[in-house]
């Protein structure tokens, strides 16, 4: 099954405009000329998205750069309103936005987003055709107790109840291990590729085997330069979502340059 990989940059609550300006100055010389067979994605804090979009925008335009596309690191589950601190989909539609981040370990642990209140955030994005990279992932404790496929397979199904066969096409994956989170500690590429293919296993279930091998699945903690070409070598894995080693044009570049060389 041919699946496009695809790396993104999650920045999470890193660079303002002035520093997206400088990354992406320094990113698009690096990767000029080259011709990754892969989807490269930035998912910056909110406020830099319009920078980022205008500079994407330029560069597209002038240098012929690789198209990279622009991803939210979250979005409301509501259209508009009372809802203080949030930013809908609709306004990330209007900043070019094409990748949402929902679910991530992060909005789940420290701001108790639930299951269902992820499975509300996906479907909103598809009803204005944001693809959703859907984070899930279990925490050591979870690992150790045994609970890892319980923990996935409810998380996997709760968090995709309802959502179309369609609109799965539109989704990726990403299994992210808590534990391996800015740790520094990887999944081994075994334990990850088990899982990867454990996930596909709970997907083909709901959706049967052939959307299922259709659906990317990234693979995030820790990734790195030097463990990216081992991870992408997985039948499982189809790109990474990268915390820390994405906030360096020269890593992120060569997560990808590397990544690809499979
Ligand atoms: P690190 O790459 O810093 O471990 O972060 C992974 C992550 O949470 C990406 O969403």
């Amino acid at each position: 099954m041919n699946r496009k990989p695809i790396f993104a940059a999650n920045w999470k609550m890193n660079k303002g405009v002035s520093e997206t300006e400088d990354f992406i100055k320094s990113f698009l010389s690096k990767i000029q000329g080259q011709d990754f067979p892969a989807e490269i994605v930035i998912a910056p804090p909110f406020v830099s998205l319009p920078k980022l979009a205008d500079l994407l925008h330029n560069a597209n335009a002038v240098q012929n750069a690789h198209a990279i596309q622009i991803a939210a690191q979250n979005a409301s589950q509501f259209d508009a309103g009372a809802y203080t601190g949030e930013v809908s989909v609709v306004m990330l539609r209007e900043l070019y936005v094409h990748y949402v981040i929902l679910g991530h370990s992060e909005r789940r642990s420290i701001y108790g987003e639930t299951d269902a209140v992820i499975n509300a955030k996906i479907k909103k994005a598809r009803e204005v055709n944001l693809k959703p990279i859907f984070c899930i992932g279990e925490t050591l404790e979870e690992r150790e107790g045994g609970k890892l496929e319980t923990v996935l397979r409810t998380q996997i199904t709760e968090g995709l109840k309802d959502v179309s066969e369609k609109d799965m096409l539109e989704t990726v994956i990403a299994y992210e291990p808590v534990w391996a989170i800015g740790t520094g500690v990887t999944a081994t590429s075994e334990q990850a590729q088990e899982t990867h293919a454990f996930v596909r296993s709970v997907l083909a279930d709901l959706y049967g085997a052939d959307i299922a091998a259709r659906i990317r699945i990234q693979y995030g903690g820790s990734v790195k330069p030097g463990n990216a070409a081992e991870l992408m070598a997985c039948p499982d894995i189809d790109g990474a979502l990268i915390g820390g080693a994405s906030l360096e044009p020269q890593s992120f570049m060569e997560i990808i340059r590397n990544g690809c060389a499979e």
